[in-house]
């Protein structure tokens, strides 16, 4: 059990689906809020963490909404994603693709180009430094108009250089993909990718309307598809990727406990699962963090590990020398273990 602890925190990971406003942590929050002179409504970091008890998503989101208020400037984005590149640095994540929300930002009247700024000098940084690889994604918030969503994309279009798709994230239910068929329509035509929550609190109707109506080249989360035989099929018959974040999952309430959790009966059936922490700071772990919950809960294997990490690598928004590269590193870790004998 060592060893395999040992072997699944040692893993050369990627990471697909991370909120940076989730990375948030509240050591952080306040030493922010401090320097820009806001008053938190919590006396303490405990008082912080204890708020942390969320009963669905939307007890979640309110939470950490008033938690993204400390971000104002530049640095404060860039000390943000710093410091989530540096855990993805010791967890050995080697690839990670962020969400951000703008609008969380813009709507408190801080321009767009201060953050886009402060996130992509921290992704050069750690480049640099470290060899950590990253892309971005923009994410409309769903729970607003689809014109403020195509207010936002025009207003990230001078940037457009810095980002390599558009998401879709917030309050799923009431809200669907169809909502944002036409930002999303706008987002393709100029060369973006598209992904869209889909199927975590929503009903399966909500993934395929992701994949028919936003084109997506992965849903994240989805696990509710698999109430759904003929959506199960079509996402292993076009290989389409789910995001999915275990501990996230048991968080929010969308599962009862770990031991519930669909993420490897999806894998045994051949969807193209993947593991992701969603919102670390919030959700009590960052990627080996949901590794070890896995094997906790769900016994999860070695051999599965490496299957989940490869997904990962095939989902990636990368170039193909570099998804490459990330195979070559996987498969050097693996070489020489006996996956059978950790189990
Ligand atoms: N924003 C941040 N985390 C989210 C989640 N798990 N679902 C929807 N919107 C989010
Ligand atoms: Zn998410």
């Amino acid at each position: 059990m060592t060893d395999m602890k040992q072997f699944l925190t040692g893993l050369p990971k990627v990471e697909l689906h991370l909120h940076i406003e989730g990375s948030l942590e509240p050591e952080l929050m306040f030493e922010i809020g401090k320097r820009n002179g806001l008053d938190l409504p919590f006396d303490s970091v405990e008082a912080v963490r204890a708020a942390y008890n969320f009963h669905n998503l939307q007890e979640f989101l309110d939470i950490y909404y008033q938690g993204a208020q400390v971000l104002l400037k530049e640095q404060d984005f860039y000390d943000m994603t710093m410091a989530y590149l540096k855990r993805c640095q010791a967890q050995h994540v080697r690839h990670t693709e962020l969400f951000f929300d703008p609008q969380t930002h813009t709507d408190r009247g801080i321009e767009i180009g201060v953050v886009f700024q402060g996130i992509t000098r921290a992704l050069k940084d750690a480049q640099a430094q470290w060899g950590i690889s990253s892309q971005l994604i923009l994410c409309f918030l769903r729970h607003l108009s689809a014109e403020a969503a195509m207010d936002t994309l025009e207003a990230a279009l001078p940037y457009r250089e810095h980002f390599i798709g558009v998401g879709l994230d917030s309050s799923e239910v009431g809200h669907p993909p169809e909502k944002f068929k036409a930002v999303f329509e706008r987002a393709l035509t100029e060369g973006l990718l598209t992904v869209a929550h889909a199927g975590e609190e929503g009903p399966p109707d909500y993934i395929w309307q992701a994949l028919d109506l936003l084109k997506v080249s992965r849903i994240d989360h989805g696990v509710r598809c698999a109430e759904d035989d003929l959506l199960v099929k079509r996402l292993v018959d076009t290989n389409m990727p789910l995001t999915v974040c275990p501990l996230s999952n048991i968080r929010l309430c969308v599962f009862r406990e770990m031991g519930d959790h669909n993420i490897l009966s999806l894998l045994e059936r051949g969807v193209r699962v993947t593991v992701n922490s969603d919102d670390p700071a919030y959700f009590g772990g960052y990627m080996n963090e949901n590794f070890l919950a896995l094997l906790e809960g769900l016994q999860l294997s070695a051999q599965q590990a490496v299957t989940l990490v490869r997904n990962g690598i095939d989902a990636s928004f990368i170039s193909d020398a570099r998804r490459q590269a990330l195979h070559a590193e996987l498969d050097a870790y693996v070489k020489g273990v006996d996956l059978s004998s950790l189990n």
